[in-house]
């Protein structure tokens, strides 16, 4: 937790901003703030089934957002969007680590080629913008040391992670050689209201939190893993302050959150603070095992340091709120 003050977004208001994958977990939380902060939010988003987008998440946003169900596949709708907004904020993405070895091309399409195109129609229709892309710690692979810092060897271990980390590079070679104002954020584990909880596609921790909303057990695979977590008010938070300060251009930034936890410990704590559950510990399935990358956490001094950013949300407040959420909501995500 910080008593640091909090940060002046005012900067972002009557901005015009544009968020691909707007109607995901992330993007949709994001958007919310960026309405309360008094920015012309425009979303862009397939809607493809099998992902994170729904309508429901921007449910209360309706007539305060602007939505267009496009692919950023799709370069002729790009260069319709992208022109007259001041902030890209680009999280459209395939996210499944598996889904990404059992269909390599389809992650190629969208994490890495449609990265290419989005910043070509930026280039040449609107090179004043800023950038901000969503990268992730999965880029890393399997950890030389901890915690990681951005200086760690980029070694994948998934088609997943090669693509991402193809997108990332792209925002900043033009970012270098043309002048768009662009960086990433690394993000690790993100949670709380809108993850995907319907399956463990894009996290475990998700399917966790609907088995024990539906008073089910759920099962730890391993549980000595490490991992650090970060809720997603601090993630969107990281988003805008890269957004408003020009010291993030050209950077990459790893995003991180306290206290780092093992599994076992995480799936005690979901326990406790859901007021019971059971779960099952077994087994690594062979096909996660040969894509897991064991033990990870994040230095996430540089962001600290360059941008101010703190990690203010800790597990048991982020754990009870997502909880909530899902008591309430979880018919409209399973
Ligand atoms: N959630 C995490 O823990 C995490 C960790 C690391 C990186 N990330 C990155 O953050 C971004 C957002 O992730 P999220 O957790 O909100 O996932 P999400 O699946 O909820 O959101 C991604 C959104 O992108 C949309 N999308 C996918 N392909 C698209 C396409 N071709 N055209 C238009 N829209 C498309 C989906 O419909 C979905 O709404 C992703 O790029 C992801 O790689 C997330």
């Amino acid at each position: 937790m910080s008593d640091r003050p909090r940060p002046d977004f005012s900067a972002l208001r009557g901005q015009r901003v544009l968020i691909t994958g707007g109607l995901g977990f992330i993007g949709s939380n994001l958007a919310r703030r960026l309405v309360d902060l008094g920015a012309h939010v425009t979303l862009v988003d397939s809607l493809i089934p099998e992902y994170g987008g729904s309508l429901f998440n921007i449910a209360g946003l309706e007539g305060r957002v602007v939505v267009n169900i496009s692919d950023v596949r799709d370069a002729h709708s790009l260069r319709y969007l992208v022109q007259g907004q001041d902030i890209v904020f680009n999280l459209a993405g395939q996210t499944s680590h598996m889904d990404s070895m059992q269909d390599p091309y389809t992650d190629l399409e969208i994490n890495c080629r449609a990265q290419l195109s989005i910043l070509e129609v930026c280039r040449e229709y609107n090179p004043g913008l800023k950038i901000v892309f969503a990268s992730t710690r999965q880029i890393y692979g399997k950890p030389d040391y901890l915690p990681v810092d951005e200086k760690h060897l980029l070694r994948p271990v998934d088609v997943n992670g090669i693509n991402k980390m193809a997108g990332e590079w792209y925002h900043i070679l033009y970012n270098n050689v043309y002048g768009l104002r662009a960086c990433a954020l690394r993000l690790t584990n993100t949670y709380g209201p809108r993850m995907r909880v319907k399956d463990a596609r894009q996290t475990f921790l998700g399917l966790w939190i609907r088995r024990v909303v539906e008073e089910q057990p759920f099962e730890v695979w391993g549980g000595e893993q490490l991992r650090d977590f970060t809720y997603i008010d601090d993630a969107v938070e990281a988003f805008l302050l890269a957004a408003v300060d020009e010291r993030a251009n050209g950077q990459v930034f790893n995003l991180g959150g306290e206290p780092v936890i093992s599994l076992q410990d995480l799936a005690r704590l979901l326990v406790e603070v859901n007021g019971g559950g059971h779960y099952l510990t077994r087994e690594f399935p062979a096909d996660r095992k040969r894509i897991d990358i064991g033990d990870y956490y994040a230095d996430f001094n540089r962001i600290r340091t360059t941008l101010n950013w703190v990690s203010k949300v800790g597990l048991r407040e982020g754990l009870t709120s997502t909880l909530s959420f899902y008591r309430e909501h979880l018919t409209y995500y399973v």
